[in-house]
């Protein structure tokens, strides 16, 4: 059941237009800003955030620095708090009216895919630059505005926020996330900026082949294969065909793996460092 209700006012500051969407944390709101004269905001609430107050104090850490930061692919945030008379917090962050990366892909050629890849490079780059991992890169994180213009425009979601809480989820992160997670994360190890540019190359096989590398009927063996197995040719699955007819080496440099191949961090693990990607 939703939390709020088109027309509430949540914490006598934003007015609630209507729901964006929810996920694994909570519910997401389109909201007006009351105090900003009605400036269009998107509100996502964080349930498990309350439970724990040593995380809550890490993310409000976090969410300060990440409120500094200003790159045109990088969803802008605004404030964290608790909601008034619920077990749960929120935060407001700019809303991008626009469809997920999977959605406003769909018929792209191959030129305005290179485009927003480039995009989707800088905002990692800007936040592996300043010491932060998103974490959390998938379709549903990547918004695109202005679709179906000359200049679409990439804005990532979520991110090192919500990489805090993951842990948290009910489930984990068989809720899906499972699928872009890079090997050495999947064993235990702490995640660096590689893990992302692993992540990076997953949401680009299936934005080209429409599916996901790796999937199977259980977790286990969605982890077996990311551990083992080499992803198919994303010329051998859906829209990979018409994509690549002709093209012969642009499906290897697509690959997950390829992805990050050069990368300094790979295989290493370590505390995230000030590295900055090589997209
Ligand atoms: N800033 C935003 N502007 C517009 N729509 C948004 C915004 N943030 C989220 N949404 C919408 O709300 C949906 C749910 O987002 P949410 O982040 O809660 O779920 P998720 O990304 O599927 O999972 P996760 O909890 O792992 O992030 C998104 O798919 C997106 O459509
Ligand atoms: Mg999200």
């Amino acid at each position: 059941m939703s939390l709020f209700r088109a027309g509430m006012v949540v914490n006598q500051r934003h007015r609630v237009v209507r729901p964006l969407g929810a996920g694994g944390m909570g519910e997401v709101y389109l909201v007006e800003d009351l105090l900003a004269g009605g400036r269009l905001l998107a509100l996502k609430t964080v349930r498990s955030a309350a439970e724990n107050p040593a995380t809550l104090d890490s993310l409000k850490r976090e969410f300060e620095a990440m409120t500094r930061f200003r790159h045109p692919n990088l969803a802008g945030v605004y404030d964290f708090g608790r909601l008034a008379g619920e077990e749960a917090h929120f935060f407001t962050m700019e809303y991008v009216e626009g469809a997920d990366l999977l959605d406003a892909t769909e018929t792209l050629g191959v030129g305005e895919l290179c485009s927003l890849l480039v995009q989707l490079c800088r905002a990692l780059e800007y936040l592996h630059s300043r010491g932060f991992l998103h974490r959390d890169l998938k379709p549903s994180n990547i918004l695109v505005a202005g679709g179906g213009t000359p200049s679409p425009t990439v804005k990532v979601l979520d991110f090192g926020l919500l990489s805090e809480t993951a842990g948290l989820r009910e489930g984990g992160e068989a809720g899906g996330t499972l699928h872009y997670m890079a090997p050495e994360v999947l064993r235990g190890h702490p995640a660096e900026s590689s893990a992302d540019l692993y992540s990076l190359g997953v949401v680009l096989y299936q934005v080209l082949a429409r599916r996901v590398p790796f999937d199977g009927p259980s977790p286990e063996e969605v982890v077996r294969q990311h551990l083992h197995e080499p992803p198919p040719p994303p010329r051998d699955a859906g829209r990979g065909r018409s994509l690549f007819a002709g093209r012969r080496s642009v499906p290897g440099a697509y690959s997950p793996r390829a992805l990050r191949r050069r990368h300094p961090g790979r295989g290493r693990p370590a505390a995230p460092t000030r590295t900055t990607s090589t997209c």
